[in-house]
Parts: C-alpha cells; sequence; structure tokens
C-alpha cells in the first residue's frame, strides 16, 4: 500500500484559485461557465483525501436526480489523471480510500431531512456544486453540520439571482478569515476549450446581456426594469465618412463616482457608441483635473479635436479643461426634466448599437433601471439613481438635437423591441 506525503503532490493550478489553498471555513468559486471551477475543486478534494487516507467528503447538490448528475465521474477521471487509482476502491454510490477510513460520497440536498443530515456530522468536507440552486433551506441545514474542527465547506456556482442564498452566505464578507471567495471565468483558465472561446464570442455579438450572465458570471438580470430593455444592442463597427457625429459627452467624477467619456455617431437614425471611457486600472475613480485630458484621449482617441459637452454644474473645471487640452469642452445645458427628455430622446433611434470594447457602457444599459417594488415586484415609473454617468454623459453630448426636439415637441417613441 502507498501512503503519500504531502510533498509528494505536485498540482498545477491556475493563478486564480492560489486564495482557495489555504485552510477558511467557507470557499467559494463563482463565476461563468468553464472557468476551470469545478475542475478545481475536483482536484482539491482528491488531493486531500491522498494525504489523509480517513478523509470523509460528501459531494452535494441540490437536487441529485441520480449519481449521472453528481461529481464522482469527474473526481474518478481526475484521480486517473492524477496517478492515484491504485490508492482508491470506487463502487457504484462511492470512492473508498484504502488504507484508511476515507471516503467521498454524493448527495443531492432534497433528499435530505433535519434527522439525515446528521449523517454527515464529522466529516471533513463538503462542496455544494451548483450552488446557485442552493435553497437557504440546505444551507441552513448543511452549515452548522459540517462542523467538525477544521471541516470546509466548499461552493461552486455561476451567478444567477443577486438575492440567492449562497450569495447571501458571502455578502460582506470580505474581511472575514473564515471565508474566502474568488470569481473567475473561461478567460482565466488557462486550460479553457477554444470551443468555449467560440462560444462566448459568438454570444457577445448576439446578445451582450446573456454573455454577461452566461459567460462572465453577472447575474440574470431582469431586464423588463432595463430603462433601455430592448433599445440597445452591442456590436463591431467602424463609423465611416457619411456619418454625422461625433458626439463627445463628458459626466465629471467625485468622491466615488468615475468620470466618464463617450463618444457617439449617428446614422440611419441609429446610435452607435463607438468609445467609452472604460478604464480597469480604475483611474476613474478620484481623478485628477490636471490628468484628465490626457487620460481622456487614451480612452477615447483624438477627443481633444471635437466638441466636447460636459456637465454644467462643473463650470470653473470646464474653465480650466479648456486651457488645459481640451480646448473643444463646453457647459452642457439642463432645464427642468432634461434627464426625462433626454432618456425619451434615446429612445426615438432605431437602435442604440454599442460597441463591444465599450464595456462600461454595456455595463450600464443591463443595470440602468426603473425602481421596483420589493414586495410585489412591479416596475415602477421613477428612475433608480445609479449605473448612469456613460447614460448622463451620452445625454450631455447630444444635448442640443434633445433641446431641438423638445422645443418642437416631436418625441416620437419607439416601440419596444422584446
Ligand atoms: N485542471 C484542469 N485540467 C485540465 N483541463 C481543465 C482543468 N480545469 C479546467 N479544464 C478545462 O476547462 C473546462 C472548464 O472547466 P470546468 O468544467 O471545471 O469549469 P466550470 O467553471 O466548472 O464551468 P461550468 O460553470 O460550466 O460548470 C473543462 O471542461 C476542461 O476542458
Ligand atoms: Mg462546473
Amino acid at each position: 500500500m502507498v501512503d503519500l506525503a504531502a510533498e509528494e503532490l505536485t498540482l498545477i493550478t491556475p493563478q486564480w484559485a492560489e486564495p482557495l489553498f489555504a485552510p477558511a471555513m467557507y470557499k467559494g468559486a463563482k463565476g461563468g461557465r468553464s472557468g476551470g471551477k469545478s475542475h478545481l475543486f475536483a482536484e482539491m478534494l482528491v488531493e486531500n483525501i491522498v494525504i489523509n487516507p480517513d478523509y470523509q467528503f460528501v459531494c452535494i447538490r441540490e437536487i441529485q436526480k441520480s449519481l449521472k448528475y453528481s461529481a464522482k465521474k469527474l473526481v474518478e477521471s481526475k484521480i486517473r489523471a492524477m496517478g492515484y487509482i491504485s490508492l482508491f476502491k470506487i463502487t457504484d454510490t462511492e470512492i473508498r480510500r484504502i488504507g484508511g477510513q476515507g471516503l467521498i460520497i454524493f448527495q443531492g440536498m432534497q433528499d435530505h431531512t433535519a434527522d439525515s443530515i446528521k449523517s454527515l456530522e464529522g466529516f471533513d468536507g463538503a462542496w455544494f456544486e451548483e450552488a446557485q440552486n442552493a435553497s437557504a433551506r440546505s444551507l441552513e441545514l448543511l452549515i452548522p453540520t459540517i462542523r467538525k474542527e477544521g471541516s470546509e465547506i466548499w461552493f461552486s456556482w455561476n451567478p444567477d439571482q443577486r438575492n440567492d442564498a449562497v450569495e447571501n452566505h458571502f455578502r460582506g464578507t470580505e474581511s472575514d478569515p473564515d471565508f474566502v471567495l474568488v470569481t473567475v471565468n473561461y478567460l482565466d483558465n488557462p486550460w479553457r476549450p477554444a470551443k468555449s472561446i467560440k462560444q462566448a464570442d459568438a454570444q457577445k455579438l448576439k446578445d451582450y446581456e446573456r454573455f454577461v450572465h452566461i459567460w462572465l458570471g453577472g447575474y440574470n438580470t431582469k431586464s423588463a426594469a432595463q430603462i433601455f430593455a430592448g433599445y440597445w444592442e452591442s456590436g463591431e463597427f467602424e463609423p465611416a465618412d457619411d456619418w454625422e457625429g461625433p458626439y463627445q459627452g463628458l459626466d465629471f467624477g467625485f468622491a466615488n463616482d468615475p468620470t466618464c467619456g463617450v463618444r457617439a455617431w449617428i446614422h440611419k437614425n441609429k446610435l452607435y457608441v463607438e468609445y467609452d471611457s472604460h478604464d480597469d486600472d480604475e483611474q476613474d475613480i478620484g481623478l485628477e483635473l490636471d490628468d484628465t485630458a490626457d487620460w481622456l484621449d487614451d480612452k477615447i482617441p483624438g477627443v481633444a479635436a471635437y466638441a466636447l459637452k460636459a456637465d454644467n454644474a462643473r463650470p470653473e473645471s470646464i474653465s480650466y479643461l479648456r486651457r488645459h487640452g481640451l480646448p473643444k469642452i463646453e457647459a452642457c445645458t439642463k432645464w427642468p426634466g432634461s434627464v426625462e427628455d433626454g432618456l425619451e430622446y434615446l429612445k426615438t433611434f432605431d437602435a442604440i448599437v454599442i460597441h463591444v470594447r465599450c464595456r462600461s457602457m454595456l455595463e450600464e444599459a443591463r443595470l440602468y433601471c426603473y425602481k421596483v417594488d420589493k414586495r410585489s415586484g412591479e416596475i415602477l415609473p421613477a428612475i433608480q439613481d445609479d449605473h448612469n454617468h456613460r447614460w448622463d454623459a451620452l445625454r450631455y453630448a447630444l444635448g442640443p438635437m434633445i433641446k431641438q426636439q423638445r422645443q418642437a415637441g416631436v418625441f416620437v417613441k419607439k416601440k419596444h423591441r422584446n
């Protein structure tokens, strides 16, 4: 019989997984499809039971109609691939460690009662796969059960709703040493299948909102509450000589708000958002006025060459920027109801096409919403004051046209297309 010391095991692991290797009561890996979450936890499990022949572990799903729908096949394949098959006895229902009391079992939470769950007391760990499906009841049963000193519960999931039980379990635990949470998507997975990339790219062009949910692990947003539901789409395009524009807008940041710029064009009654000032390094938050012109030019090439309408609440900033790098900046005009008028105007286009590179604008298209009544779920006419910075910048950019239409009283609202 072989018994292995820890140092004999060498696992090649992806970088995103590193925080999960230190002990913690609750470990979570969430994100879009094909991130490598299941493979990682399966490998961690095999590693633990190889090192400790008495390790007892349960792989859980909310509903497990049969073992076919469990992680058993994956765990078995990992045991084989890692070269430890001689240490295990694999039966139809479980995996036993030869040379100790160690075992891995596979269960559905829906099959458990408050009594039956107690069979898991004394286990060293549990892994809740597809934990977006976990009910609050299941977590209430499971969490107090896995209570052996040093035991851990792992959760892997594709986010669905913001208030799902597993999300609530991890919310606000960033500085709690008992919790570790990593977010991972297919782009972080060094073994991502070529097919996943192809599928993700196709989805990105077809339906950006679904792409963010399925592939980037964004919540499954209920689009009915979106202000621009049915009006916007993602795409790739190159403005041509006969396009009208560009129209550029700038919204100034405050303490926690980003500074945002956008550039748009109009062609055949479609509005095209070509650039936004998306910033991976978050330099857009707390951006100094001195740095604004260079930063903006980096995000929106050649921004200084065209008119740029900026929030008129900051005349001194506008005056400074006009003298420092943005000679064509001007204050936008506002009037009572200008927000509503602006939104109405944007809805008169046949479509608002947002270039796929404009990641912040796309994010705001998904998240700029009407308020929703918490109890009834009804969509209210009031606008939620959030995720609106790029839309504000876009309204400023188009301000003169919005005003003309307002004065002419000719808002022709297009019908929703979904
Ligand atoms: N450690 C690994 N070794 C080899 N291939 C891997 C490894 N991790 C991930 N892969 C490859 O990446 C693919 C996606 O991994 P995995 O199924 O673990 O992702 P996931 O995040 O669980 O996805 P889903 O959300 O769809 O369940 C696998 O089908 C496999 O091809
Ligand atoms: Mg998986």
